[in-house]
């Protein structure tokens, strides 16, 4: 018999199972004050908590070895509650492969985050979370509220896709933001820009820059000035910096190409916009050979980093 760990969806009928591994798991820490209220769950509790908005179980040859509770309470965020690994499954990674699940579930359910919450008094919980890239959005108390907000992916069938999809996010966009768009040559990331300057109400027209390396387009609707980078001919970090952008950075909307591993050391907090180019689909009606470049497939997927994003509605705004 196989020794992998399974991951399974669970309702009521589980709840035994479950609290179990809830008791065993709450047990095995240091007493914490305010004390930890799991062991107050019941059968019936979990059993509760579970008809109402489910839960994982993570068994191995059959037996428990690790559970979660969700909580549906918050609109679009899924809440994860008595992350639980029972001792004898510490240092398995039965929390690193429930964590993935939970947000697999997420993201297949249409969810924009994550959220949970963590004792300070349980610093290396904090790190399993921090590390996972989940980040502190409150405190009370002791209590420590951490999130994450999903990444998404999504086909766009042709450049007027593009600009709307840019144009969604745009309506997302605050002054001090910043997007890196990666993407091969001709991948579309100056049609990018293009929807997001056309949404953004700048003076364009927004082009490559490729005489100039970064270019200024002021807005025409009393909004923050785009301020469009092209970093294919910058040799490396240093060279960013050359061209003074974090005197602008935080009136403006920036938009780096080519900026990957280059521009993030402009803020704490930016988007990552990737672009990858599929072979066009068989059949295709609009042949170069009629002299009108046609569309392509493209699949976009898009990155939040940082604090900024947090709670921010990214799947239902892009996807939706
Ligand atoms: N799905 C698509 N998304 C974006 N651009 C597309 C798509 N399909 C075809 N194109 C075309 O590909 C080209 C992309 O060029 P550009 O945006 O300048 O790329 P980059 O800036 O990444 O080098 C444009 O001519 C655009 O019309
Ligand atoms: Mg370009």
């Amino acid at each position: 018999m196989s020794s992998e760990l399974d991951v399974t969806l669970v309702g009521p009928d589980r709840a035994a199972e479950v609290v179990g591994v809830i008791h065993r798991a709450f047990a095995a820490r240091p007493p914490l004050d305010p004390p930890a209220t799991a062991g107050d769950e019941t059968v019936e509790t979990v059993a509760a908590s579970l008809e109402r908005d489910g839960g994982l179980l993570a068994t191995r040859r059959g037996h428990p070895m690790g559970a979660i509770l969700f909580d549906r309470s918050r609109p679009g965020m899924l809440g994860l509650k008595r992350v639980s690994v029972d001792p004898l499954g510490r240092d398995r990674g039965v929390a690193s492969v429930m964590v993935g699940v939970a947000e697999d579930v997420a993201e297949e359910q249409g969810m924009d985050g994550i959220w949970l919450t963590v004792r300070e008094e349980l610093p290396a919980n904090y790190r399993f979370w921090n590390h996972r890239l989940y980040l502190p959005v409150r405190q009370d108390g002791p209590t420590i509220e951490m999130g994450k907000t999903l990444w998404l992916a999504r086909e766009v069938p042709d450049a007027d896709t593009m600009r709307d999809l840019a144009a969604r996010v745009a309506g997302l966009l605050r002054p001090g933001d910043l997007l890196v768009l990666t993407g091969g040559l001709g991948a579309g990331k100056t049609t990018f820009t293009q929807g997001l300057g056309e949404a953004l109400g700048v003076r364009g027209p927004v082009t490559s820059p490729t005489f100039v390396i970064a270019r200024t387009h002021p807005s025409e609707v009393g909004g923050p000035p785009l301020v469009h980078v092209d970093a294919y001919r910058l040799g490396d970090a240093a060279e960013i910096d050359d061209i003074d952008l974090d005197a602008t950075t935080d009136e403006s909307v920036t938009v780096v190409e080519w900026g990957e591993g280059m521009a993030e050391q402009l803020s704490d907090s930016w988007l990552s916009i990737s672009i990858e180019t599929r072979a066009a689909s068989p059949g295709d009606p609009l042949g170069t050979a009629c002299g009108i470049p046609s569309d392509e497939m493209r699949v976009v997927s898009i990155r939040p980093h940082g604090r900024r994003w947090l709670e921010v509605p990214l799947r239902t705004a892009l996807l939706g």
